[in-house]
C-alpha cells in the first residue's frame, strides 16, 4: 500500500504529466522500442505511426494514477484494456519494460522539475497499477485456457473457406489445425490474428469482430481489405484456403444484452460483422424480440453480407432491415435497393426507430462512430442504453 506522502506526490503530479502526455509517451515508446525492438512484433505500427496508442496508454496510466487510493473505481476500464492484452499475448514479465522506460521519459522530459521524491513516488505507483493489470489478466488468461475448448496464447488455424462478401470485404472460415473443439464466445466479441508476412521482419497483430453466431465448429471473421493495410493486405492477398494463421481465443466486452427493449444494431462499413453475428444470436436467444438492423455503406458494391441479412429478415416478422447508402450507384438507383442517400443520421434514426428507450449497439469508422454517440446522446438515449465498439483506443470517441 502506498504512503499517504507518495499518495499526494502523485496526485499533484497527475496535472503535470498530463500536460507533457504526448512529448513523455512519445519519447518513452522511442526508447522503448530502441531497447526492446521485439516488441514491435506486439504493437501496431500503425497506431504508432497516428499516435493514437501513445495517447491511450499515457491517458490510461493518468487516470489510473488519479484514482491511485482507489483503484477499485477503475476496474472496468482494467478488465477492458486487459481483454485486449490477454488477446495480444501480454505477459507480466512486458510490465517492467514499460514501467522502466516510462520512468525514463518523465525524468528525460521534465529535466529538473523530476526530483527523485517524484520519481521514486511514480515508481512505486506504476508497480501499484502494473499489478493490478497483472492480476486481472492472469485471472483472463486462466478462463481463456480452461473454458470447453479454450487455449493459451495462439493457436494454429487453418482457413477452411475463403469467401468473398464484397469487393472490399471477405470472410474467412477458420478450423483449428489440431481439429479438437474451439471456445464458444458471446456475439459482439472479435478474434486476435496474428501473421508474419514473408517479406515482414516483424509479426502482425490484428482484432476482428467475429461475424457469425457462436455454437459452430470453425469461427468466421469478415476482413476488410484497407488500404496500407498490413494484416487485411495479407489475409486477402497472400493467405488461401488450407494455409495456417495463428489466433488467440475470442475476448471483448461488446456483447448483446438480454433486454425486452427493441434492438438496434447500426453499423457503417466493416463495423456490420459484429452486428451481424448479435443478429444470428438474438434470433436464436430471444426470437421475439424487435430487431432493427440499420446500415451505411458507400453502396451495394461494397456492401457486405447484405444477402444473408436479407434471408433473416425475408423469414422473421420481427426483423427490420434499413439501408443508407452514401454514394449509390446508377443499378442502385434503378434497382431501388436502399432507404436512404447519404449518411445515417439523427432525424432519420428517430422516423425509423420511433423510441429512444430502445437498446442501440453500434460500431464502424472513427468518423461514424463520433457521429452515432453524439447523436444518440443527443436524442436522450439512457448511457445504460447505449454499446459500442470500438477498434482503437476507446478515449478517440469523446475526444
Ligand atoms: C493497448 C494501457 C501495459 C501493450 C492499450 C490501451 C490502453 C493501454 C489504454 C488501448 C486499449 C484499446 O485499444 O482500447 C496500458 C496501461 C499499461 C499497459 C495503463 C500499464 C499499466 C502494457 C504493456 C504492454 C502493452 C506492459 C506490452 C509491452 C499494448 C498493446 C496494445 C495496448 C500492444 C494494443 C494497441 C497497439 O498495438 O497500438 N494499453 N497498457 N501494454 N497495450 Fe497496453
Amino acid at each position: 500500500m502506498l504512503n499517504t506522502k507518495t499518495i499526494e506526490i502523485i496526485k499533484s503530479t497527475v496535472p503535470v504529466l498530463e500536460k507533457h502526455g504526448k512529448d513523455i509517451t512519445t519519447h518513452f515508446y522511442q526508447m522503448m522500442f530502441q531497447n526492446h525492438p521485439e516488441l514491435l512484433n506486439i504493437f501496431n505500427h500503425a497506431n504508432q505511426r497516428q499516435g493514437r496508442q501513445q495517447t491511450a496508454l499515457a491517458n490510461a496510466v493518468y487516470a489510473a494514477a488519479a484514482h491511485i487510493d482507489n483503484l477499485e473505481a477503475i476496474i472496468p476500464v482494467v478488465k477492458q484494456i486487459g481483454q485486449k492484452h490477454r488477446a495480444l499475448g501480454i505477459l507480466p514479465e512486458h510490465y517492467p519494460i514499460v514501467g522502466e522506460n516510462l520512468l525514463k521519459a518523465i525524468k528525460d522530459v521534465l529535466g529538473d522539475a523530476a526530483t527523485d521524491d517524484i520519481i521514486n513516488a511514480w515508481a512505486e505507483a506504476y508497480g501499484v497499477i502494473a499489478d493490478a493489470f497483472i492480476g486481472i489478466e492472469k485471472e483472463m488468461y486462466r478462463e481463456a485456457k480452461e473454458q470447453p475448448g479454450g487455449w493459451e496464447g495462439f493457436r494454429k488455424f487453418i482457413v477452411d473457406r475463403k469467401v468473398k462478401e464484397s469487393d472490399v470485404i471477405t470472410s474467412f472460415y477458420l478450423k483449428p489445425e489440431d481439429g479438437n473443439a474451439i471456445a464458444s464466445y458471446q456475439a459482439g466479441q472479435y478474434l486476435t490474428v496474428k501473421v508474419k508476412p514473408e517479406t515482414d521482419e516483424y509479426t502482425h497483430i490484428r482484432h476482428y469482430s467475429l461475424s457469425d453466431a457462436p455454437g459452430k465448429d470453425y469461427y468466421r471473421i469478415s476482413v476488410k481489405r484497407e488500404d496500407h493495410g498490413v494484416v487485411s493486405t495479407y489475409l486477402h492477398q497472400e493467405v488461401s484456403e488450407g494455409d495456417v494463421v495463428l489466433v488467440s481465443a475470442p475476448a471483448g466486452d461488446f456483447v448483446l444484452e438480454a433486454k425486452t427493449a427493441p434492438a438496434v444494431l447500426i453499423s457503417g462499413g466493416v463495423g456490420l460483422t459484429p452486428m451481424v453475428s448479435m443478429l444470428h444470436t438474438l434470433l436464436e436467444q430471444q426470437p421475439d424480440r424487435e430487431v432493427l438492423f440499420v446500415h451505411g455503406a458507400l453502396n451495394s458494391q461494397v456492401h457486405a453480407l447484405k444477402n444473408e441479412v436479407a434471408r433473416i429478415v425475408a423469414t422473421h416478422a420481427n426483423v427490420k432491415n434499413f439501408v443508407a447508402y452514401s454514394n449509390p450507384t446508377d443499378t442502385d438507383r434503378a434497382a431501388m435497393n436502399f432507404d436512404k442517400e447519404g449518411f445515417i443520421e439523427l432525424d432519420w434514426l428517430q422516423k425509423i426507430v420511433a423510441t429512444n428507450q430502445a437498446d442501440f449497439y453500434f460500431c464502424g469508422p472513427v468518423p461514424f462512430m463520433k457521429m452515432m454517440y453524439r447523436s444518440l446522446i443527443e436524442w436522450g438515449v439512457p448511457a445504460g442504453n447505449i454499446h459500442f465498439e470500438f477498434f482503437g483506443p476507446a478515449s478517440a470517441l469523446t475526444e
